[in-house]
Order: C-alpha cells, then sequence, then structure tokens
C-alpha cells in the first residue's frame, strides 16, 4: 500500500509588527493583560501592496525548495484559507506564479482547522487518488477582518502563511499515522464573520420586486472568548487521543505537541490533560498571535528550521476555531 510523508516545509510573514503596546493606544488595553491572558506579544499584519497571495506564494518556495521537488512536480496545491485576496478563492494564482505548470489547486475553508483539513485531503488525494506531491498551504489575514475598536478580539490576531509538501511514499515509510475531524455548527453563534446583504446595487428595480438582490458584504469577526476557550480545552485533547488511537499510539510517543496557536491558556491547559510536559510543547504566539490556518504550518516551519523537530519526531498537531471545527493530526517528521 501507499503512504505518504512530508518531506518540506516554509512561511512568510508581513513586514509590520504591532506590539500590544502599539494596541494599548488604540483600545484600552495593556500589555501586561494581553500577556497574562493570551501569551501574545506581537502580531504581522498586512500593509502596503503585501497581499494573502504574496505570502503564500512565499511560503510555498520555502517549502519545495527545502523538500527539493522542482514545482512542475507538483500535482495539487491547496490553499487553506478563510480569508483569499478573491472571493472564489486564491489557489489557481498561487500555484501558477510558484511555477506549478503540471498542478490544479482549490481553496479550503475550515478557519483555524484549515491546515489539518488540508493535510488530511491531501494525504487522500496521494493515497486514493495516486497524486506523487502535494503543496498544503495554510495562510490568513483575519487582520482584514478584525475589528480595531474591539479589545476582545483585536489584540488576538495576526496575518502569516506557511506550507508543507507531502509526498507519496511507501507504507512503511508513512508519516502521516492518524487523524480526526470534527465540526458543530450549533457553535457558529460563538465565533463568526458573517455576511449580511445590506449594499444596494440597484436603487431603482425597474418592476420585478426583490430582485436584484443586495451586494453582500462581511461584519468583523465577533467572538465569544470565554465560550470558544472553554470547547477549545474540552474538545482538542479528545481529538488528539481519537488521533492517537487511530495511529495505534499513546500520547507518551509524542515527541512535540503543536496546537493552533490561539491562547497560551488553551494550549497549557490541552498539554495539561494529556501529560505532556511543557519542553515537549510548540508555542510562538508571542511574537505573531493567531494566525488562523497558518499557525500550525508557521510554528512547524520554525521548530525544524531552528533544529528543534528531526527528522522521526512524532508531532501531535491540532488546529480548531470557527465553524465550529476541530481536527487534530498525528505526523512523523
Ligand atoms: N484588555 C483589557 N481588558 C480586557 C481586554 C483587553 N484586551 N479584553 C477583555 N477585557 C476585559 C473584559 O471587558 C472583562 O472585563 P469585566 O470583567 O469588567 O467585564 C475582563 O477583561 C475579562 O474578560 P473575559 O472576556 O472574560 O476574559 P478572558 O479571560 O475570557 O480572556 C480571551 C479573553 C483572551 C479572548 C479568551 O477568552 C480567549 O482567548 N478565548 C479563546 C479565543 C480564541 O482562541 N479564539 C480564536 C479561535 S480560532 C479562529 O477560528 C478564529
Amino acid at each position: 500500500g501507499m503512504g505518504s510523508k512530508l518531506v518540506g516545509c516554509g512561511s512568510a510573514i508581513p513586514s509590520l509588527s504591532i506590539s500590544n503596546d502599539n494596541l494599548s493606544k488604540i483600545v484600552e488595553t495593556s500589555d501586561e493583560w494581553i500577556a497574562a491572558r493570551t501569551g501574545i506579544r506581537n502580531r504581522r499584519v498586512l500593509s502596503g501592496d503585501e497581499t494573502l497571495r504574496g505570502l503564500s506564494i512565499q511560503a510555498a518556495k520555502r517549502a519545495l525548495e527545502m523538500a527539493q521537488v522542482k514545482p512542475e512536480d507538483v500535482d495539487l496545491v491547496l490553499l487553506c484559507t478563510s480569508t483569499p485576496d478573491d472571493l472564489f478563492g486564491g489557489a489557481a494564482q498561487v500555484l501558477t506564479e510558484v511555477g506549478c505548470t503540471n498542478a490544479f489547486g482549490f481553496d479550503i475553508t475550515a478557519a483555524c482547522s484549515g491546515f489539518i483539513v488540508g493535510l488530511i485531503t491531501a494525504t487522500r488525494f496521494i493515497k486514493g487518488g495516486g497524486l506523487q506531491n502535494v503543496l498544503v498551504v495554510g495562510a490568513d489575514a483575519l487582520s482584514k477582518f478584525v475589528d480595531w475598536t474591539d479589545r476582545g478580539t483585536c489584540i488576538l490576531f495576526g496575518d502569516a502563511a506557511g506550507a508543507v509538501l507531502v509526498q507519496a511514499c511507501s507504507a512503511d515509510e508513512d508519516g502521516l499515522l492518524g487523524f480526526c475531524v470534527q465540526s458543530d455548527g450549533n457553535g457558529q453563534k460563538h465565533l463568526n464573520a458573517a455576511t449580511s446583504n445590506d449594499e444596494s446595487i440597484l436603487s431603482n428595480t425597474n418592476g420585478v420586486p426583490g430582485f436584484p438582490p443586495k451586494k453582500a458584504t462581511y461584519s468583523c469577526i465577533q467572538m465569544n472568548g470565554k465560550e470558544v476557550f472553554r470547547f477549545a480545552v474540552r474538545c482538542v485533547p479528545q481529538s488528539i487521543e481519537k488521533a492517537l488511537e487511530e495511529a495505534g499510539l499513546p500520547a507518551s510517543s509524542i515527541d512535540w505537541l503543536l496546537l493552533h496557536q490561539a491562547n497560551q491558556r488553551i494550549i497549557d491547559a490541552a498539554a495539561n490533560r494529556l501529560d505532556i510536559p511543557s519542553d515537549k510543547v510548540i508555542s510562538n504566539l508571542a511574537n505573531y498571535g493567531n494566525t488562523s490556518a497558518a499557525s500550525i504550518p508557521l510554528a512547524l516551519d520554525e521548530a525544524v528550521r531552528s533544529g528543534k523537530v528531526k527528522t522521526g519526531d512524532i508531532i501531535a498537531a491540532s488546529g480548531f476555531g470557527a465553524g465550529l471545527t476541530w481536527g487534530s493530526a498525528i505526523v512523523k517528521w
């Protein structure tokens, strides 16, 4: 049988860094409050002519470089994002600009779980569809939908992109060992950026009542932090346990716990429930905040390039967020 494994990673961040002190001049908050409640100190935000597409391209190129795979050998590019530059998605432009001339691509929307969903999709296309190389990009620019007057949310988010290359291999080399993904639409009320149809294109509908539909606009991110916090602490450890069960591995085999970087207190609570010591927990949210679908591949890339994560290490990765959606992957680097 077929296996699939991770053979490269890369990431990219915007140039503009916004500190907690910067934010304390916009809303009533402080570095102390933000650091104590979330662990976040800085976040990167798109500025000037930077785009989500640009970050995605950079991250993808770096992952290909590490993997030593040529762009034309990529079969599929998955752009996991909730904030594409274009309503119709961004995968096609990303793959074209990276030079993946033989690839097809599409976007995956699953908020902060997007990267895990993308990873699972990649393995399915490899194991069931015979593809060789699948590029999975997790990228988000939630800054575009943040209400910068709401101190309960504007302190949390940052923009970034991360990417991995997933490659076909023999079954005994398999590096994607177990998965779990779940969704619950009842929780949408706790975290959303919903559309509303309030912009009229035609003022005079010329006799057809109710037509044409009004143009939709997205509202800013609205969140009940306490509910999202409770959901994450409850569901993430369960999800990792299910993925471990599928992999046939005990929690003690985890070398690195790599959660979606939303809040240090969520990460600590999950590590605690799984009995994973803090020196096995990957965390970089102090520098980047919550970068949604980018947070897991961004943290992975830093941990790999710094020499922390080594070949053969077992990583338990878990994403969770709007939808609600959540999911875990047990991965051998
Ligand atoms: N600075 C100062 N005070 C603040 C701030 C702030 N930035 N934000 C809220 N407060 C105040 C509140 O007004 C409240 O004051 P009150 O007691 O007078 O009413 C007090 O601090 C406590 O507020 P809570 O919201 O109860 O604070 P909490 O400890 O829950 O922390 C936080 C809030 C950090 C948002 C936390 O709930 C959290 O991280 N939740 C998870 C959010 C998350 O991860 N979301 C992303 C999911 S991923 C995705 O898909 C986008």
